[in-house]
């Protein structure tokens, strides 16, 4: 078996051996103010990409290898699953001109298939964006089958297959990405733009800013280091990985899996995050850090945690040894602040005769009281409490904040408020409940008519009209709109029955059930089906059958930032 040493050891050689100069991994903390955290290998080399500095004259190079130490806490809702973490390590070569796509895709197809020995199953590449004048990559779908006619090439979009900038602004580019066993496993940049604002104004499609031609070509390569050792090491998962088996060996055996996750993946974050002189605080990294600390103290951990992290890695990263006390240290001394605030917790919890889901969620909100915690605290007052049913205040929690303010329905009470869909009296409740089946027939309408690609990026609904956002990349014409409203009508008219099955996330991702990604789900979720015309993942509610929903019509079609456009549409 590889091991992790080993992995690390390869991948610096193999691009050494191909001119590249070997440097350490930056701080996690940049030197770009404009973010939190370093998120990518590419992050310390910004200045060569824009020719601000020299590689050839710092590194003597104009190609570099690092394993950055990364943090993303974007993904920090998704820890607990198979493949995601707050803080991971990137493999990355990097190019400032000195070579360009078909050396890169070349070195990646040889360390994987040759070096590594894995089978590549699938990359996709850029399907473009002719509204900013960047075109489909052909390039590299031919430079990919020339090395493999077997490699199936798919297209993406921009929100998969065009990286950056970091921060507010930088350089940026497509992307091709290599899946191995169905995981997304490294990313290979072409940086050859420079856009003067952040992603956010670059996908928003609303900006003036243009991307500019970068005068010198960048390569820019990221592959999870996490990742890869779980495909070489015939793991399910992350978590199984020689990264991690010190430390979940440490970790109680009476916490259920995801937990166990969480823990493992956090104790790290918290290691390398102290190690760097973070110290838990209320604002910016230092809540990070705090929010990490607290997530685990909760749960009684022992602070032994902290050494099976700092043996694990003191090879690679022998600062950690060096700061082992200081890093016990922040950890002991925000365990005290903690601690007073959990008292605080657990005396409301005390006062509480029983504790259903609302009441949970809530210490959890305002004290940090885990659902773990209070359980066993609480015990027989918490004998109906399920862990579902706490996750599915989580859920409506989320759903309501990503609602934000603006959503807030003027001036009446609500009766339901799912963050997609409001009403106010029963009435609307019936009207916004067929909307909401309609939304699912026109979504699956859209994507058989558009194609696959079709995803959905936004819904709302209220008693008078459905309203929902979808990446594609240009206006739908009226012949396309026209077949997708009878097609969903057609739908309504079979009169199909609407069933509902309650599965893990994995199982109805595998089961091919559409998700809304961007939304967060608990371990449970439930699937609605429309006969084999619609399957999605989605919380309700809706009718029974589709004959209720009546004669759906579409009232506007519109773009709502660059990819992503927009219908309108009644039910009558
Ligand atoms: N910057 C890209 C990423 O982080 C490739 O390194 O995925």
């Amino acid at each position: 078996m590889l091991t992790h040493q080993k992995i690390r050891q390869k991948f610096l050689e193999f691009f050494e051996q191909r001119g590249h100069k070997i440097v350490s991994s930056s701080s996690l903390l940049p030197n770009d103010q404009s973010v939190l955290f370093t998120t990518a290998g590419m992050q310390q080399f910004k200045p060569y990409y824009t020719g601000q500095a020299d590689a050839k004259k710092d590194f003597d190079f104009l190609n570099t290898v690092s394993i950055q130490k990364s943090m993303r806490t974007s993904d920090i809702d998704e820890v607990g699953d198979e493949t995601h973490l707050t803080f991971f390590e990137m493999l990355g070569n990097f190019s400032f001109g000195g070579y360009w796509k078909k050396e890169a895709i070349q070195y990646s197809h040889d360390f994987i298939t040759k070096e590594m020995g894995l089978r590549i199953g699938h990359v996709s590449v850029f399907e473009g964006l002719p509204s900013a004048g960047v075109p489909v990559d052909e390039e590299s779908e031919q430079i990919w089958k020339s090395l493999d006619s077997n490699i199936v090439v798919k297209k993406a979009n921009i929100h998969d297959n065009f990286w950056g900038p970091t921060g507010n602004e930088g350089p940026c580019g497509p992307t091709t990405e290599i899946y191995l066993d169905g995981v997304e496993v490294w990313n290979i940049v072409f940086n050859e733009f420079y856009y003067s604002g952040s992603r956010e104004e670059l996908l928003s499609g609303k900006s003036s800013k243009k991307l500019d031609k970068l005068k010198t070509l960048g390569i820019d390569t990221g592959m999870g280091l996490e990742r890869l050792t779980m495909v070489l090491q015939h793991k399910n998962n992350i978590f199984e990985t020689d990264l991690f088996e010190p430390l979940t060996q440490s970790i109680p055996n009476h916490f259920d899996l995801r937990t166990k996750r969480i823990i493992a993946d956090h104790s790290r974050t918290i290691v390398f995050l102290s190690s760097e002189g973070i110290i838990p605080s209320n604002k910016e990294q230092g809540y990070v850090l705090r929010r990490l600390m607290r997530r685990i103290m909760a749960l009684n951990i022992s602070e032994d945690i902290i050494d099976s992290v700092i043996n694990t890695y003191a090879e690679q990263y022998p600062e950690l040894q060096a700061k082992r006390r200081e890093i016990h240290n922040i950890y002991s001394e925000e365990l005290v602040k903690f601690n007073k605030t959990l008292r605080g917790g657990l005396n409301e919890l005390k006062r509480l005769e029983k504790v259903d889901a609302v009441g949970a969620f809530r210490l959890y909100e305002s004290f940090g009281l885990p659902y773990e915690l209070i359980k066993d605290v609480a015990k027989d007052r918490a004998k109906d409490l399920a862990r579902e049913a706490f996750d599915q205040e989580f859920k409506k929690h989320q759903e309501k904040s990503r609602a934000g303010a603006e959503k807030k329905f003027g001036g009446h009470g609500l009766l339901l408020d799912t963050g997609e869909l409001r009403a106010g009296n029963e009435e609307e409740l019936k009207k916004a409940t067929r909307l909401h089946t309609a939304t699912h027939l026109l979504h699956a309408s859209l994507r058989k008519v558009l194609g696959e690609e079709v995803k959905q990026a936004g819904s709302d609904i209220t008693a008078e009209r459905l309203r929902f956002d979808f990446n594609f990349s240009h206006k739908l014409t009226s012949e396309e709109l026209q077949k997708i409203e009878d097609m969903a009508n057609e739908t309504v008219e079979n009169d199909y029955k609407i069933t509902k099955e309650e599965m893990s996330y994995e199982d109805a991702i595998k089961s091919g059930a559409l998700a809304f990604f961007k939304l967060k789900y608990p371990p449970t979720v439930n699937v609605y089906s429309v006969g084999d015309f619609s399957k999605e993942l989605c919380g309700g509610p809706h009718v029974s059958h589709t004959a209720e929903v009546g004669h759906i019509r579409i009232t506007k079609e519109e773009a709502v930032s660059a990819g992503v456009r927009r219908i309108r549409a009644v039910v009558e």
